[in-house]
């Protein structure tokens, strides 16, 4: 079983951007926290960040067949990108979006939501703690879609 996390443009920058927004702790931080949850769970896990739009919906496509669950935070993009929504649909992999401030509180331009429509879940306004919950929520589909694997192929045994 595999994640994706994917981290859009100025992310790089947690820590530096913004911290009054986005607080003080470094992407390399809150992959580090997520990557022990996978390893506690016998998970998967990849982490991927490009301030790229193609880029973006390149590593979205490459999940396909390859991964069983995405976390992606767009960043700017999620206010722009029909292209990483369609890819996101395209794919069909269960996709959980997190945005580390509430973008429903901020500037009138950041409630536009291209990507949330195509996602199982959104997270959004919990700070860098949005990464754990959407690995707690990803677990939690993952174990329910093997669950319901498991029961089709007992069926059809029968
Ligand atoms: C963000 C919110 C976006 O509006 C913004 O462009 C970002 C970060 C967040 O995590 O809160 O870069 O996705």
């Amino acid at each position: 079983m595999k994640i994706v996390v994917i981290q859009g443009p100025n992310l790089n920058m947690l820590g530096i951007r913004e911290q009054h927004v986005y607080g003080p702790m470094k992407l390399e931080q809150i992959h580090a926290q997520m990557k022990d949850v996978a390893t506690q769970h016998g998970v998967e896990i990849e982490f991927f960040q490009s301030n790229l739009e193609g880029e973006i919906v390149d590593k979205v496509q490459e999940c396909y067949g390859e991964a069983q669950g995405i976390i992606i935070n767009p960043a700017a993009y999620t206010h722009t990108s029909i292209a990483i929504r369609d890819a996101i649909s395209a794919v069909s992999i269960p996709t959980i979006e997190v945005h580390i401030s509430n973008i429903h509180r901020r500037e009138e331009f950041r409630k536009t939501n291209m990507i949330a429509p195509v996602c199982a879940s959104s997270i959004v306004g919990f700070g860098p703690f949005g990464y754990h919950l959407a690995m707690m929520g990803m677990l939690q589909i993952m174990s329910e879609v093997k669950a319901a694997q498991e029961a089709q192929q007992a069926a059809g045994a029968n």
